[in-house]
């Protein structure tokens, strides 16, 4: 778990082109889906391709203490034997789901409608994270939640010995919330709704859909209205996993910012409800094609090949897009850093409660390395310096974040002088090949004495 063991400070040094192929890991949001859902279903759910970082593991050992049979085949190959909804046995011990608030949200979800007690804790960053917004609503199923103060970790949930549906709108744009709600109706009678203001990522209503539960999702004038039917059968799948579009980003802006780059990076999943990020770029000016577009799985999926972009600028960012580009602000305020004019992102105030508040660890890194960064509460704007005129030089904070992390190694690829973190050790969360990854494609990121 990344956080506890010793800090791996890294450098990244300016290098020349990026040239290869980065086959990046399997996408972390259906990855973690794939052992929760596989978990709630009487039988054997087989899984290609699961993302095998910090995180994912976490809650493959979660699966485990509620009853679950989790098996690693290799080589990315996993099944799982499910106990059925609301199957869950009560765990013996306390529910370590170290960096991961998507682990322990859904999780929890999951678990508040079965008669158990279950306590629930992570690592610095995690147990300073906004845990209400779940147990708000788990509390309508009649769950019971204490924590600390604020609803932080560590924190105890009593489930529902009798659930009853609920209706819910969701307040904030939160697809781990919005899926909390749904993974508990799975096991409460009738009929769960949940309503979103603004569409999120929709991995767990495409999955549970693919396990064979009754979902319905109709657009209105309220929202996007999801309707549940309660206490499914659920049944086993085989699940290939797509590679992750918000880890291919940062091979994708490492080559648009790294003079001579060339970069395949195969096999991507780009759910609309995740690619906003890649019509950013393009819209900068980026030199960024989807090759062999095809469907995969229900999922549409495509190559990118991502080149040099020595003539980048900087665009507003539509606050629409925000939820399907949420976790690649970090890497795109790198871009925007190198593109010429403002780039302008508003409507992003959850990137303040992340792995890190990731508009303060940017904007601290950018200052440092010579960028000007502006910011509010909700919003925050990267004047860019254009290619070669940013100086770097310096060593940033990743404060227990693997994406502060990973977006500053591919700053340094760009930059006149070297950038270096205090501590890589959560990338190993999300992309735990990423120095290898990057590497190959000519990149120079050295481990450094602390
Ligand atoms: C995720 C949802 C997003 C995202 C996170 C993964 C998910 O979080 O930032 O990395 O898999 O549901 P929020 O629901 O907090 O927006």
């Amino acid at each position: 778990m990344s956080g506890h063991g010793t800090p791996i400070p890294m450098i990244s040094h300016p290098c020349g082109p990026l040239v290869g192929e980065a086959h990046v890991p399997g996408d972390k949001s259906i990855s973690h889906r794939s052992l929760i859902l596989g978990a709630m279903c009487i039988g054997e759910t087989r899984i290609t391709g699961l993302l095998e970082g910090e995180d994912v593991l976490d809650t493959a050992k979660a699966m485990q203490a509620f009853g679950a049979t989790v098996t690693n085949h290799g080589d990315g190959a996993w099944s799982v034997s499910g106990v059925g909804v609301g199957g869950f046995a009560e765990p013996d011990h306390v529910i370590d789901c170290g960096n991961s608030g998507t682990g322990v949200r859904l999780i929890m979800g999951a678990a508040a409608t079965s008669p158990i007690t279950v306590t629930y804790t992570g690592d610095a960053s995690l147990n300073g994270r906004p845990m209400g917004r779940v147990t708000d609503p788990l509390a309508l199923f009649g769950a019971q939640a204490v924590g600390r103060a604020g609803g932080r970790l560590p924190m105890t949930i009593v489930g529902a010995r009798a659930p009853v549906p609920v209706r819910y709108v969701v307040p904030v744009p939160s697809a781990q919330v919005k899926s909390a709600v749904l993974l508990a109706g799975l096991n409460a009678p009738g009929q769960t709704v949940v309503i979103e203001k603004e569409a999120t990522r929709d991995h767990t209503e495409r999955m549970l859909q693919g396990f064979g539960a009754t979902l319905s999702v109709e657009e209105t004038d309220e929202g996007r209205v999801i309707t549940l039917d309660g206490q499914p059968e659920l049944v086993p799948q085989t699940i290939i996993v797509p590679r992750d579009p918000s880890s291919a980003a940062f091979p994708v802006c490492a080559a648009i910012i790294t003079p001579g780059s060339d970069v395949l990076v195969p096999n991507i999943g780009l759910n609309p409800t995740r690619a906003g990020l890649f019509t950013t770029l393009q819209e900068m000016g980026a030199d960024l094609v989807y090759e062999n577009m095809r469907e995969e799985g229900g999922e549409p999926v495509a190559d990118l090949r991502a080149k040099f972009s020595p003539d980048l600028r900087g665009i507003a960012v539509p606050p629409a897009r925000a939820a399907s580009m949420i976790d690649e602000y970090p890497v795109l305020s790198v871009v925007a850093a190198f593109a010429q004019g403002v780039t302008d992102m508003q409507g992003v105030k959850e990137l303040r409660v992340k792995e890190s508040d990731r508009i303060d660890a940017m904007a601290k890194g950018l200052r440092a390395a010579g960028v000007t960064v502006d910011e509010g509460p909700d919003w925050w704007k990267v004047t860019g310096l254009g290619h070669g005129n940013v100086p770097g030089g310096v060593t940033v904070a990743s404060q227990l974040d693997h994406r502060i992390a990973m977006a500053f190694m591919v700053m340094g690829m760009a930059t006149q002088k070297p950038m270096r973190v205090d501590d890589g050790s959560p990338i190993a969360t999300s992309f735990p090949i990423f120095e290898d990854l990057m590497g190959a494609l000519g990149a120079q990121i050295v481990r450094a004495e602390a």
